[in-house]
């Protein structure tokens, strides 16, 4: 089997090209690098080049005529980013995809996946979500994806292409051999923020103690990255079965299914790390939500999958990835 994946040189596509790849499966990468790693890409048939630009996706698929899937993962992917430019999120993460798929369809490639996101969910009651809950993304990063889903719904229902659209909710960890990881050195999510604390000697700060959680603090569902690469491999056997003609297109959740709170991880980072940090409670921060964790059934059932790391190897694999990011990503600028 051969898959191409767009945004294959990023965090998450590449993880998933090495999974691919594990699994006997030959992965090709397209990417234009706005912030993959071409050392991501090293050792794979790597195309360099924009997921809209027609011309190179006809000689990909020239010279593979034999791509039975391609993984869309390729976005912008920064919240504050899409607040501040709009025009410029939907550009890169709705018109592009809309062009992608357009050359999909001329080069008659039939089976897509689209990394999507928990977060076009709106919040719930009960801090669980499941595919059936209300769609209400709370960003324009949020609603590129969301506008992404239901223009493939549209296209599936009329063209010969079937979509799944995987919505990930909090990945994190790095490849457990070590080739990829987040190649940000400052990641913004709690973990990335316990790692700076560790790193800087400076309390971490819990960012909302009065949210409606066993703890008041944030919960997640965190996902381990190689966990959200296995579930695509997964999915890749199963498309057919998955998405037969009468169904050209659904959705699925890629969570772990157990909410995690701020105060959890820090307390789990704290067991891992060889020096613990500190806390210090502070207040929400504008745009922050509660959070949600994700109701599992519909990934094992349809996909038979499990996730198989824990918070603990999610936080090991994220430092290890630390300690040896900035060797492999030689020309890595350290003041970005
Ligand atoms: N990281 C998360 O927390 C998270 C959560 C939910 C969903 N997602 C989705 O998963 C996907 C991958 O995210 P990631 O965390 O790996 O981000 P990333 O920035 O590491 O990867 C995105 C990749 O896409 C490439 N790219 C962007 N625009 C392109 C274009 N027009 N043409 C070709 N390549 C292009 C980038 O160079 C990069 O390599 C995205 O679609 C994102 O929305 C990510």
């Amino acid at each position: 089997m051969k898959v191409l994946i767009g945004g294959g040189a990023g965090y998450i596509g590449s993880t998933i090209a090495s999974a691919c790849a594990d699994a006997g499966i030959t992965p090709l990468i397209l990417d234009n690098l706005v912030t993959g790693r071409r050392e991501f890409a090293a050792g794979r048939e790597f195309y360099e080049g924009d997921i809209a630009d027609g011309q190179l996706v006809d000689r990909v698929f020239k010279e593979h005529p034999d791509i039975d899937a391609v993984i869309h993962c390729a976005a912008l992917i920064v919240v504050p980013d899409s607040v501040a430019d709009p025009v410029g999120y939907y550009r890169a993460n709705v018109a592009k995809s809309l062009e992608f798929v357009a050359h999909l369809l001329r080069n008659r490639c039939e089976r897509l996946m689209f990394s999507s996101s928990a977060a076009i969910y709106g919040a719930g009651a009960d801090l669980t979500v499941d595919e059936n809950s209300p769609i209400d993304p709370q960003s324009p990063y949020a609603r590129t994806k969301a506008v992404c889903e239901a223009m493939f719904g549209d296209i599936a229902a009329a063209q010969p292409i079937r979509v799944l659209s995987l919505r990930y909710f909090n990945p994190i960890g790095a490849d457990p051999r070590m080739r990829t990881g987040l190649q940000l050195p400052k990641p913004t999510h709690a973990l990335g923020k316990m790692m700076q604390a560790q790193e800087e000697g400076i309390p971490f700060e819990v960012t909302g103690t009065d949210y409606p959680t066993r703890d008041g603090s944030g919960i997640r569902d965190y996902i381990h990255v190689w966990d959200l690469a296995t579930a695509h491999v997964a999915a890749l056997g199963r498309f057919d079965a998955l998405l037969a003609s009468a169904d050209a297109y659904t959705a699925i959740n890629l969570g772990t299914g157990q909410g995690t709170t701020v105060r959890e991880l820090l307390e789990a980072f704290n067991d891992v790390a060889s020096v613990p940090i500190k806390a210090r409670d502070t207040g929400r921060r504008p745009g922050d939500v509660a959070g949600a964790y994700t109701r599992i059934d519909r990934a094992t059932k349809l996909l038979d999958w499990h996730p198989q790391y824990g918070i603990p190897e999610s936080i090991r694999h994220s430092l290890q990835w630390a300690a040896v990011r900035d060797e492999l990503l030689s020309g890595w600028d350290a003041r970005s």
